[in-house]
């Protein structure tokens, strides 16, 4: 079992074809990693009372933190983290609870509440604030503490968000082959 895995109750992370995942990272429990994802040092993720699940392509960059609420009688879901396809999660960003769609960029350091949905072709702003259950509508880029809707996204931004996604799967690749030739 790669040494970035570690089981809770029983339940260990599951991966898809081509996952690459730093040794440094650290996954614990219900997750799931589709084809192609990346995960980079220091990544802190814990599906332990209740379920991670991340889309296909996606990145999660350097220092960022996963976790996820609790189910209760009054929220008998409680908050999973629900990440879609093609999704960059910037470095040291935040994600508890909450459901990212697809083609979404993650500024470095924001912080994703419970129950926050992001739609799909979101960018949010670096070190932004999104508060508990906000929606952030698809096309539009947010920024601030808590989070405004700034503007609509450009083409050129639109076409950014798989492209931003490609790169980490040409990039992982890279790193996957280093760690064949160690
Ligand atoms: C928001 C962002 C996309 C820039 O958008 P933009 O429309 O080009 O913004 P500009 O640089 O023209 O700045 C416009 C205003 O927003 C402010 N601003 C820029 N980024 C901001 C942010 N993250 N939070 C709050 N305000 C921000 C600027 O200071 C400026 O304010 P002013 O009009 O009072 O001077 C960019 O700054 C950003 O946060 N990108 C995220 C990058 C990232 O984290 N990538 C993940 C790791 S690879």
């Amino acid at each position: 079992m790669h040494s970035a895995l570690r089981s809770y109750k029983g339940i260990t992370p599951t991966l898809h074809e081509n996952v690459y995942i730093d040794s440094s990272a650290v996954l614990i429990g219900d997750i799931e990693l589709n084809t192609d994802t990346s995960i980079w040092p220091l990544v802190a993720a814990r599906g332990d009372v209740n379920h991670i699940k991340i889309g296909a392509r996606s990145n999660v960059q350097d220092g960022a933190v996963l976790h996820v609420t609790r189910k209760t009688p009054d929220n008998p879901t409680g908050h999973p983290l629900i990440i879609g396809d093609d999704v960059t999660i910037g470095h040291k960003a935040m994600l508890h609870g909450c459901h990212v769609g697809h083609r979404v960029l993650v500024g470095m350091g924001a912080i994703l509440l419970d129950g926050a949905i992001i739609e799909d072709d979101v960018i949010i702003g670096a070190g932004s604030l999104v508060p508990p259950g906000k929606v952030l509508k698809s096309g539009f880029l947010y920024i601030g503490s808590p989070v405004k809707q700034a503007r609509p996204l450009n083409d050129n931004e639109r076409t950014f968000l798989p492209t931003s996604a490609d790169n980490y799967v040409r990039l992982k690749n890279e790193y996957l082959a280093e760690s064949e030739n160690l």
